[in-house]
Protein backbone atom coordinates (compact mmCIF):
# COMPACT_ATOMS: atom_id res chain seq x y z
CA UNK A 1 0.00 0.00 0.00
CA UNK A 2 1.14 3.52 -0.65
CA UNK A 3 2.44 6.15 1.95
CA UNK A 4 -0.80 8.15 3.60
CA UNK A 5 -0.51 11.63 4.00
CA UNK A 6 -2.85 13.06 6.36
CA UNK A 7 -3.12 17.44 6.34
CA UNK A 8 -4.92 18.95 8.50
CA UNK A 9 -3.89 21.59 11.67
CA UNK A 10 -1.59 19.16 13.65
CA UNK A 11 -1.09 19.45 17.20
CA UNK A 12 1.19 17.15 19.02
CA UNK A 13 2.95 18.13 23.20
CA UNK A 14 6.29 17.46 23.56
CA UNK A 15 6.45 18.07 27.16
CA UNK A 16 3.85 19.29 30.13
CA UNK A 17 2.58 22.95 29.63
CA UNK A 18 3.38 24.61 33.01
CA UNK A 19 0.57 27.36 31.96
CA UNK A 20 -2.01 28.55 29.57
CA UNK A 21 0.30 30.31 27.19
CA UNK A 22 2.97 27.60 27.74
CA UNK A 23 3.30 27.45 23.98
CA UNK A 24 7.08 25.83 24.26
CA UNK A 25 5.02 22.61 25.28
CA UNK A 26 3.76 21.69 21.81
CA UNK A 27 4.35 21.76 18.46
CA UNK A 28 2.01 23.12 15.80
CA UNK A 29 1.52 23.72 12.07
CA UNK A 30 -1.61 25.69 11.05
CA UNK A 31 -0.79 23.83 7.17
CA UNK A 32 0.61 20.55 8.78
CA UNK A 33 0.92 16.96 7.39
CA UNK A 34 1.75 13.81 9.38
CA UNK A 35 3.33 11.32 6.55
CA UNK A 36 2.30 7.15 7.45
CA UNK A 37 4.24 4.19 5.98
CA UNK A 38 3.51 0.46 7.83
CA UNK A 39 1.63 2.03 10.55
CA UNK A 40 4.31 3.98 11.65
CA UNK A 41 5.01 7.83 11.50
CA UNK A 42 7.86 8.57 8.70
CA UNK A 43 7.37 12.48 8.70
CA UNK A 44 5.52 15.55 10.48
CA UNK A 45 5.95 19.68 9.96
CA UNK A 46 4.45 21.91 7.31
CA UNK A 47 2.74 20.33 4.68
CA UNK A 48 5.09 21.62 1.85
CA UNK A 49 7.93 19.78 3.39
CA UNK A 50 6.45 16.85 4.44
CA UNK A 51 4.31 16.45 0.92
CA UNK A 52 8.26 17.08 -0.10
CA UNK A 53 9.90 14.00 1.51
CA UNK A 54 7.02 12.19 0.28
CA UNK A 55 6.89 12.29 -3.31
CA UNK A 56 4.02 11.43 -5.84
CA UNK A 57 2.97 7.94 -5.05
CA UNK A 58 0.89 8.88 -2.44
CA UNK A 59 -2.42 9.01 -0.74
CA UNK A 60 -3.61 12.50 1.00
CA UNK A 61 -6.20 12.67 3.79
CA UNK A 62 -6.80 16.27 3.34
CA UNK A 63 -8.85 17.15 6.96
CA UNK A 64 -8.26 20.63 6.65
CA UNK A 65 -9.55 22.86 8.52
CA UNK A 66 -9.48 20.40 11.21
CA UNK A 67 -6.92 19.67 14.25
CA UNK A 68 -4.66 16.73 13.73
CA UNK A 69 -3.40 15.34 17.72
CA UNK A 70 -2.35 11.84 18.59
CA UNK A 71 -4.93 9.18 19.01
CA UNK A 72 -6.94 10.10 22.53
CA UNK A 73 -5.84 7.32 25.74
CA UNK A 74 -8.01 5.89 28.36
CA UNK A 75 -6.37 5.08 31.66
CA UNK A 76 -9.53 3.00 33.43
CA UNK A 77 -12.58 1.88 32.07
CA UNK A 78 -14.63 -1.80 32.34
CA UNK A 79 -15.65 -3.35 29.33
CA UNK A 80 -18.20 -5.58 30.87
CA UNK A 81 -19.69 -2.32 32.50
CA UNK A 82 -20.85 -1.26 28.62
CA UNK A 83 -24.78 -1.63 29.23
CA UNK A 84 -24.44 -0.89 32.12
CA UNK A 85 -23.72 2.92 32.40
CA UNK A 86 -26.77 5.35 33.64
CA UNK A 87 -27.69 2.99 36.83
CA UNK A 88 -29.37 5.05 38.83
CA UNK A 89 -29.21 5.95 42.36
CA UNK A 90 -26.71 4.55 44.66
CA UNK A 91 -23.12 4.90 45.77
CA UNK A 92 -20.33 2.99 45.28
CA UNK A 93 -20.89 -0.48 46.73
CA UNK A 94 -24.45 -0.45 46.50
CA UNK A 95 -24.25 0.25 43.09
CA UNK A 96 -21.66 -2.93 42.34
CA UNK A 97 -24.03 -4.89 44.21
CA UNK A 98 -27.14 -3.28 42.65
CA UNK A 99 -26.04 -3.54 39.15
CA UNK A 100 -22.56 -4.52 38.14
CA UNK A 101 -21.99 -7.67 40.00
CA UNK A 102 -25.57 -8.97 37.76
CA UNK A 103 -24.12 -7.24 34.74
CA UNK A 104 -20.86 -8.76 34.78
CA UNK A 105 -22.46 -12.91 34.86
CA UNK A 106 -23.27 -12.09 31.12
CA UNK A 107 -19.59 -12.64 30.04
CA UNK A 108 -19.94 -15.99 31.12
CA UNK A 109 -21.29 -16.84 27.74
CA UNK A 110 -18.85 -16.08 24.77
CA UNK A 111 -20.76 -14.88 22.42
CA UNK A 112 -22.09 -12.49 24.39
CA UNK A 113 -18.06 -11.18 25.50
CA UNK A 114 -17.85 -11.03 21.75
CA UNK A 115 -20.42 -8.95 21.07
CA UNK A 116 -19.73 -6.02 23.85
CA UNK A 117 -16.49 -6.38 22.88
CA UNK A 118 -16.54 -5.17 19.58
CA UNK A 119 -19.14 -2.75 20.73
CA UNK A 120 -17.06 -1.62 23.19
CA UNK A 121 -13.76 -1.10 20.97
CA UNK A 122 -16.05 0.64 18.23
CA UNK A 123 -17.18 3.20 20.98
CA UNK A 124 -14.11 4.35 22.12
CA UNK A 125 -12.66 4.53 18.04
CA UNK A 126 -15.89 6.84 17.40
CA UNK A 127 -14.84 8.90 20.50
CA UNK A 128 -10.91 9.02 19.39
CA UNK A 129 -9.85 7.06 21.89
CA UNK A 130 -6.89 4.65 20.18
CA UNK A 131 -5.68 2.99 23.30
CA UNK A 132 -7.85 2.21 26.78
CA UNK A 133 -6.47 0.29 29.90
CA UNK A 134 -9.56 -1.76 30.41
CA UNK A 135 -10.81 -4.58 33.24
CA UNK A 136 -12.53 -7.53 31.96
CA UNK A 137 -14.67 -9.72 34.19
CA UNK A 138 -13.58 -12.45 36.03
CA UNK A 139 -14.59 -14.95 33.22
CA UNK A 140 -11.29 -15.77 30.84
CA UNK A 141 -13.38 -15.40 27.74
CA UNK A 142 -13.81 -11.97 28.35
CA UNK A 143 -10.51 -11.27 28.32
CA UNK A 144 -9.96 -13.13 24.94
CA UNK A 145 -13.01 -11.86 23.22
CA UNK A 146 -12.04 -8.53 24.74
CA UNK A 147 -8.09 -8.96 22.97
CA UNK A 148 -9.57 -10.59 19.90
CA UNK A 149 -11.83 -7.64 19.14
CA UNK A 150 -8.63 -5.08 19.86
CA UNK A 151 -6.64 -7.20 17.21
CA UNK A 152 -9.28 -7.35 14.87
CA UNK A 153 -8.86 -3.65 14.81
CA UNK A 154 -5.03 -3.17 15.28
CA UNK A 155 -5.33 -1.40 18.61
CA UNK A 156 -2.77 -0.69 21.31
CA UNK A 157 -5.06 -2.34 24.09
CA UNK A 158 -4.23 -2.60 27.81
CA UNK A 159 -6.41 -5.18 29.66
CA UNK A 160 -6.83 -8.17 32.57
CA UNK A 161 -9.30 -10.54 33.90
CA UNK A 162 -10.96 -9.32 37.00
CA UNK A 163 -9.78 -11.41 40.55
CA UNK A 164 -12.46 -11.28 42.86
CA UNK A 165 -12.58 -14.05 45.58
CA UNK A 166 -15.11 -13.00 48.53
CA UNK A 167 -17.41 -10.22 48.30
CA UNK A 168 -18.99 -11.00 45.02
CA UNK A 169 -21.96 -13.28 44.01
CA UNK A 170 -20.53 -17.21 43.69
CA UNK A 171 -21.08 -16.89 39.85
CA UNK A 172 -18.39 -14.13 39.87
CA UNK A 173 -15.50 -15.56 42.31
CA UNK A 174 -12.58 -17.31 41.30
CA UNK A 175 -9.95 -18.86 43.79
CA UNK A 176 -6.94 -17.64 44.47
CA UNK A 177 -5.23 -20.88 43.02
CA UNK A 178 -7.21 -20.30 39.60
CA UNK A 179 -7.29 -16.66 39.46
CA UNK A 180 -3.49 -17.05 39.30
CA UNK A 181 -3.53 -19.66 36.84
CA UNK A 182 -6.00 -18.33 34.83
CA UNK A 183 -4.09 -14.80 34.70
CA UNK A 184 -0.69 -16.38 34.16
CA UNK A 185 -2.59 -18.40 31.10
CA UNK A 186 -4.07 -14.92 29.28
CA UNK A 187 -0.63 -13.46 29.76
CA UNK A 188 0.93 -16.03 27.93
CA UNK A 189 -1.49 -15.72 25.52
CA UNK A 190 -2.06 -12.26 24.91
CA UNK A 191 0.74 -10.16 26.46
CA UNK A 192 3.02 -8.92 23.43
CA UNK A 193 0.76 -10.21 21.07
CA UNK A 194 0.49 -8.26 18.18
CA UNK A 195 -0.45 -4.71 19.91
CA UNK A 196 -2.01 -6.29 23.34
CA UNK A 197 -0.32 -5.77 26.98
CA UNK A 198 -2.00 -7.46 29.55
CA UNK A 199 -2.84 -6.05 32.92
CA UNK A 200 -2.69 -7.75 36.37
CA UNK A 201 -5.90 -6.59 37.90
CA UNK A 202 -7.12 -7.49 41.35
CA UNK A 203 -10.63 -5.67 41.26
CA UNK A 204 -9.66 -4.05 44.91
CA UNK A 205 -8.94 -5.03 48.54
CA UNK A 206 -12.55 -6.01 49.05
CA UNK A 207 -13.35 -8.45 46.75
CA UNK A 208 -9.83 -10.48 47.56
CA UNK A 209 -8.45 -12.52 50.07
CA UNK A 210 -5.47 -11.78 51.59
CA UNK A 211 -4.02 -15.17 50.09
CA UNK A 212 -5.30 -13.98 46.48
CA UNK A 213 -3.69 -10.31 47.09
CA UNK A 214 -0.37 -13.43 47.77
CA UNK A 215 -1.38 -14.62 44.33
CA UNK A 216 -1.35 -11.27 42.38
CA UNK A 217 2.12 -9.82 44.28
CA UNK A 218 3.57 -13.49 42.84
CA UNK A 219 2.18 -12.58 39.16
CA UNK A 220 3.47 -9.04 39.63
CA UNK A 221 6.83 -10.17 40.66
CA UNK A 222 7.33 -12.91 37.54
CA UNK A 223 5.87 -10.35 35.27
CA UNK A 224 7.28 -7.61 35.74
CA UNK A 225 6.20 -6.13 32.36
CA UNK A 226 2.89 -6.38 32.88
CA UNK A 227 0.53 -3.40 33.95
CA UNK A 228 -1.27 -4.16 37.48
CA UNK A 229 -4.60 -1.86 38.10
CA UNK A 230 -6.90 -1.82 40.86
CA UNK A 231 -9.10 0.50 42.71
CA UNK A 232 -7.98 2.78 46.02
CA UNK A 233 -9.95 4.94 48.21
CA UNK A 234 -12.87 5.78 46.25
CA UNK A 235 -15.39 5.99 48.88
CA UNK A 236 -15.95 6.50 52.35
CA UNK A 237 -17.76 3.37 52.86
CA UNK A 238 -15.44 1.30 50.94
CA UNK A 239 -12.32 2.93 52.73
CA UNK A 240 -13.50 1.29 55.87
CA UNK A 241 -14.69 -1.99 54.76
CA UNK A 242 -11.61 -2.41 52.90
CA UNK A 243 -9.03 -1.83 56.18
CA UNK A 244 -11.46 -3.64 58.58
CA UNK A 245 -10.40 -6.85 56.26
CA UNK A 246 -7.03 -6.04 56.78
CA UNK A 247 -6.91 -4.79 60.60
CA UNK A 248 -2.58 -5.10 59.99
CA UNK A 249 -2.38 -2.59 56.97
CA UNK A 250 -1.35 1.28 57.96
CA UNK A 251 -4.07 2.37 55.63
CA UNK A 252 -5.79 1.70 52.36
CA UNK A 253 -2.65 1.98 50.62
CA UNK A 254 -0.44 -0.45 52.74
CA UNK A 255 -2.77 -2.87 51.73
CA UNK A 256 -1.39 -2.83 48.32
CA UNK A 257 2.23 -1.82 49.29
CA UNK A 258 2.56 -4.81 51.72
CA UNK A 259 1.69 -7.40 48.82
CA UNK A 260 4.15 -6.15 46.60
CA UNK A 261 1.74 -4.35 44.11
CA UNK A 262 2.87 -0.60 43.85
CA UNK A 263 5.56 0.05 40.53
CA UNK A 264 5.58 2.56 38.22
CA UNK A 265 3.50 0.23 35.93
CA UNK A 266 0.64 0.17 38.88
CA UNK A 267 -2.53 2.07 37.87
CA UNK A 268 -4.88 2.75 40.94
CA UNK A 269 -8.20 4.20 39.78
CA UNK A 270 -9.57 7.14 41.85
CA UNK A 271 -7.52 7.96 44.98
CA UNK A 272 -9.64 10.41 46.43
CA UNK A 273 -9.44 10.10 49.97
CA UNK A 274 -5.87 9.56 50.67
CA UNK A 275 -3.41 10.81 53.57
CA UNK A 276 -0.14 12.92 52.80
CA UNK A 277 1.25 8.88 54.18
CA UNK A 278 -0.69 7.31 51.43
CA UNK A 279 0.34 9.66 48.74
CA UNK A 280 3.68 10.25 49.54
CA UNK A 281 4.09 6.10 49.22
CA UNK A 282 2.49 6.72 45.78
CA UNK A 283 5.10 8.89 45.12
CA UNK A 284 8.32 6.81 46.41
CA UNK A 285 7.00 4.01 44.07
CA UNK A 286 6.02 5.81 41.36
CA UNK A 287 2.26 4.38 41.33
CA UNK A 288 -0.27 6.56 39.35
CA UNK A 289 -3.47 7.52 40.69
CA UNK A 290 -6.48 7.74 38.40
CA UNK A 291 -8.52 10.26 37.61
CA UNK A 292 -12.51 9.82 36.48
CA UNK A 293 -14.19 12.88 37.17
CA UNK A 294 -17.73 11.61 35.63
CA UNK A 295 -17.22 8.27 37.73
CA UNK A 296 -16.40 9.93 40.85
CA UNK A 297 -19.07 13.16 40.50
CA UNK A 298 -21.89 10.18 39.25
CA UNK A 299 -21.54 7.72 42.39
CA UNK A 300 -20.83 10.83 44.66
CA UNK A 301 -17.50 9.67 45.61
CA UNK A 302 -15.45 12.83 46.08
CA UNK A 303 -13.26 15.47 44.64
CA UNK A 304 -9.62 13.92 43.22
CA UNK A 305 -7.40 16.55 44.42
CA UNK A 306 -4.55 17.08 41.79
CA UNK A 307 -2.57 19.57 43.15
CA UNK A 308 -2.30 17.43 46.70
CA UNK A 309 -0.60 14.48 44.25
CA UNK A 310 1.67 17.25 42.37
CA UNK A 311 2.98 18.93 45.50
CA UNK A 312 3.96 15.19 46.53
CA UNK A 313 5.69 14.45 43.48
CA UNK A 314 3.02 11.52 42.60
CA UNK A 315 1.92 11.22 39.15
CA UNK A 316 -1.59 10.55 37.76
CA UNK A 317 -3.28 9.82 34.88
CA UNK A 318 -7.12 10.50 33.30
CA UNK A 319 -10.15 8.39 32.58
CA UNK A 320 -13.37 7.72 31.87
CA UNK A 321 -14.34 4.71 33.94
CA UNK A 322 -16.88 3.83 32.39
CA UNK A 323 -19.70 2.00 33.31
CA UNK A 324 -19.55 4.64 36.49
CA UNK A 325 -18.00 6.86 33.83
CA UNK A 326 -21.18 8.71 32.09
CA UNK A 327 -19.52 9.23 29.00
CA UNK A 328 -16.71 7.20 26.55
CA UNK A 329 -15.81 10.55 25.47
CA UNK A 330 -12.12 11.91 26.99
CA UNK A 331 -13.67 15.45 25.74
CA UNK A 332 -16.39 14.74 27.99
CA UNK A 333 -14.36 13.44 30.79
CA UNK A 334 -12.21 16.63 30.34
CA UNK A 335 -14.57 19.05 30.68
CA UNK A 336 -15.75 16.94 33.85
CA UNK A 337 -12.24 17.53 35.23
CA UNK A 338 -12.23 21.48 34.72
CA UNK A 339 -15.38 21.36 36.28
CA UNK A 340 -13.63 19.18 39.66
CA UNK A 341 -10.73 20.58 39.45
CA UNK A 342 -12.47 24.02 39.75
CA UNK A 343 -14.51 23.71 42.92
CA UNK A 344 -11.24 22.82 44.83
CA UNK A 345 -9.56 26.44 43.52
CA UNK A 346 -7.49 24.50 40.77
CA UNK A 347 -6.97 25.51 37.13
CA UNK A 348 -7.00 22.85 34.34
CA UNK A 349 -5.84 24.82 31.20
CA UNK A 350 -7.23 23.75 27.77
CA UNK A 351 -3.32 22.94 26.86
CA UNK A 352 -2.73 20.60 29.93
CA UNK A 353 -6.01 19.00 29.14
CA UNK A 354 -4.94 17.97 25.78
CA UNK A 355 -1.81 17.19 27.04
CA UNK A 356 -3.40 14.58 29.75
CA UNK A 357 -5.40 12.81 26.90
CA UNK A 358 -2.52 12.33 25.39
CA UNK A 359 0.98 12.50 26.10
CA UNK A 360 0.29 12.76 29.80
CA UNK A 361 -1.73 9.37 30.08
CA UNK A 362 1.09 7.38 27.68
CA UNK A 363 3.67 8.57 29.99
CA UNK A 364 1.93 7.28 32.82
CA UNK A 365 1.48 4.05 30.92
CA UNK A 366 5.08 4.18 30.02
CA UNK A 367 4.35 3.98 26.20
CA UNK A 368 5.27 7.71 25.09
CA UNK A 369 8.16 6.10 22.85
CA UNK A 370 5.42 4.67 21.01
CA UNK A 371 1.79 6.52 21.64
CA UNK A 372 0.44 9.67 22.84
CA UNK A 373 2.58 12.21 20.57
CA UNK A 374 3.27 12.77 16.98
CA UNK A 375 6.72 11.60 16.06
CA UNK A 376 8.79 9.90 13.64
CA UNK A 377 8.96 6.51 14.71
CA UNK A 378 5.39 6.70 16.81
CA UNK A 379 2.78 4.34 15.97
CA UNK A 380 0.61 5.97 13.52
CA UNK A 381 -2.44 6.34 16.01
CA UNK A 382 -4.13 9.84 15.30
CA UNK A 383 -7.42 11.35 15.91
CA UNK A 384 -9.17 14.27 13.23
CA UNK A 385 -11.14 17.12 15.58
CA UNK A 386 -13.77 19.27 14.22
CA UNK A 387 -14.08 22.10 16.40
CA UNK A 388 -17.48 22.87 14.69
CA UNK A 389 -18.97 20.04 14.40
CA UNK A 390 -22.50 21.20 16.30
CA UNK A 391 -24.37 24.62 15.66
CA UNK A 392 -23.53 25.94 18.82
CA UNK A 393 -20.15 24.89 18.60
CA UNK A 394 -19.94 26.78 15.32
CA UNK A 395 -21.26 29.51 16.70
CA UNK A 396 -19.00 30.14 19.02
CA UNK A 397 -15.60 29.20 16.75
CA UNK A 398 -16.80 32.54 15.22
CA UNK A 399 -15.59 34.11 18.46
CA UNK A 400 -12.32 32.56 18.92
CA UNK A 401 -8.70 33.78 18.29
CA UNK A 402 -6.69 31.41 19.62
CA UNK A 403 -5.73 28.29 19.86
CA UNK A 404 -6.21 27.51 22.98
CA UNK A 405 -9.72 29.32 22.81
CA UNK A 406 -10.32 26.21 20.28
CA UNK A 407 -9.35 23.46 22.61
CA UNK A 408 -11.38 25.01 25.39
CA UNK A 409 -14.26 24.87 23.00
CA UNK A 410 -13.67 21.48 21.95
CA UNK A 411 -13.13 19.96 25.81
CA UNK A 412 -16.20 22.07 27.22
CA UNK A 413 -18.56 21.41 24.37
CA UNK A 414 -17.06 18.46 22.15
CA UNK A 415 -18.38 14.90 22.07
CA UNK A 416 -17.90 12.11 19.37
CA UNK A 417 -20.00 14.30 16.88
CA UNK A 418 -16.33 16.15 16.58
CA UNK A 419 -14.45 13.28 15.95
CA UNK A 420 -14.03 13.84 12.03
CA UNK A 421 -11.46 10.51 11.59
CA UNK A 422 -9.66 8.14 13.80
CA UNK A 423 -6.39 6.48 12.33
CA UNK A 424 -5.34 3.33 13.80
CA UNK A 425 -1.85 2.64 13.15
CA UNK A 426 -1.94 4.62 9.78
CA UNK A 427 -6.13 2.77 9.05
CA UNK A 428 -8.99 5.22 9.20
CA UNK A 429 -11.07 3.80 10.90
CA UNK A 430 -14.23 5.88 10.18
CA UNK A 431 -14.02 5.68 6.66
CA UNK A 432 -13.09 8.83 5.43
CA UNK A 433 -11.44 8.28 1.81
CA UNK A 434 -8.00 9.62 0.60
CA UNK A 435 -7.05 10.44 -2.78
CA UNK A 436 -3.81 9.24 -4.47
CA UNK A 437 -1.18 11.19 -5.44
CA UNK A 438 -0.46 14.78 -6.76
CA UNK A 439 -0.74 18.23 -5.73
CA UNK A 440 -3.75 19.02 -3.77
CA UNK A 441 -5.05 22.52 -3.02
N1 LIG B 1 -14.32 -0.49 42.77
C1 LIG B 1 -14.30 -1.84 42.58
N2 LIG B 1 -14.87 -2.17 41.43
C2 LIG B 1 -15.28 -1.03 40.86
C3 LIG B 1 -15.95 -0.73 39.62
O1 LIG B 1 -16.29 -1.59 38.83
N3 LIG B 1 -16.19 0.59 39.38
C4 LIG B 1 -15.82 1.56 40.22
N4 LIG B 1 -16.08 2.84 39.92
N5 LIG B 1 -15.20 1.31 41.38
C5 LIG B 1 -14.93 0.03 41.69
ZN1 LIG C 1 -13.06 1.19 37.85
Amino acid sequence: MSDLLIRGRVLTFVREPEGIDDTAAYRFHEDGAVLVADGKITGLGAYGEVAKQAGGNVRIADHRPHLVLPGLIDTHLHFPQTQAIASYGAQLLEWLNTYIFVEEQKFKAPEHAAFIAGRFMDELLSNGTTTAVAYCSVHPQSVDAFFAAAAERNMLMIGGKVMMDRNAPEALRDTPATGYDETKRLIEKWHGRGRGHYAISPRFAITSTPEQMEMSGALVAEHPDCYVQTHLSENLDEIAFATSLYPEAKDYTDIYASYGLLGRKTLLGHCIHLSDREIAVLAETGAVGVFCPTSNLFLGSGLFDRDRFARHGARHAVATDVGAGTSFSMLETMDEAYKVLHLQGQRLSPLHSFYMMTLGNARALELDHRIGSLHVGADADIVVLDSRAKPAMELRMQVASTLGEELFVLQTMGDDRSVAEVYVAGRAMKGSRAKTGGESS
